[in-house]
């Protein structure tokens, strides 16, 4: 199954965290395809897997890279029943609305119908050391399962 990375990033951090996870994917076999900009009519959304890389910003928000995509999501509402996600949601626990953009993007997929296939990361950029190891052991731990 073609594996799609969905970057959501303002400063890079989070376009880094995905190249990572990419070079582990394509390195394993994958067919990864690198959205830094996701582009609505260019993105499947069947019979394919989204790993959603969301940074919030602003108050809560989506960060700049994802934000036209996930604001035409949120009013196309297609149906997602044959699209699996899975999500990491960066953020810094220092403001109210801690990775709320990633929050945001699960509730809205669910309700689109798409089968999430494993619980959502949350990475605290405030503490965490190394999110690039995390990221991939978060990783490693729902794809051994399913290969
Ligand atoms: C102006 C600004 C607003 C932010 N707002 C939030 C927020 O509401 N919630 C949150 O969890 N993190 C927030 N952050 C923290 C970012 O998510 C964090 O710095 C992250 O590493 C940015 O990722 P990026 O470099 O991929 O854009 C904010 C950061 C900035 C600079």
């Amino acid at each position: 199954m073609n594996i799609h990375i969905l970057v959501g990033t303002t400063s890079g951090n989070t376009e880094y965290l995905a190249e990572q996870l990419q070079g582990e994917l394509s390195s394993q076999g994958h067919t990864v395809v690198f959205h830094d900009q996701p582009d609505y009519a260019n993105v499947p959304q069947s019979d394919c897997l989204w790993l959603l890389c969301i940074a919030t910003h602003g108050a809560g928000e989506y960060a700049d890279s994802i934000a036209p995509f996930m604001e035409t999501l949120q009013s196309d509402k297609p149906n997602l029943s044959a699209l699996k996600f899975a999500i990491i949601a960066v953020g810094d626990s220092s403001y109210d609305t801690f990775c709320q953009a990633g929050r945001d993007a699960e509730s809205l997929l669910l309700e689109l119908s798409a089968q999430q296939i494993a619980e959502p990361l949350t990475i605290d950029m405030l503490l965490e050391l190394d999110p690039e190891s995390t990221a991939s052991e978060w990783l490693e731990s729902w794809r051994s399962q399913r290969s």
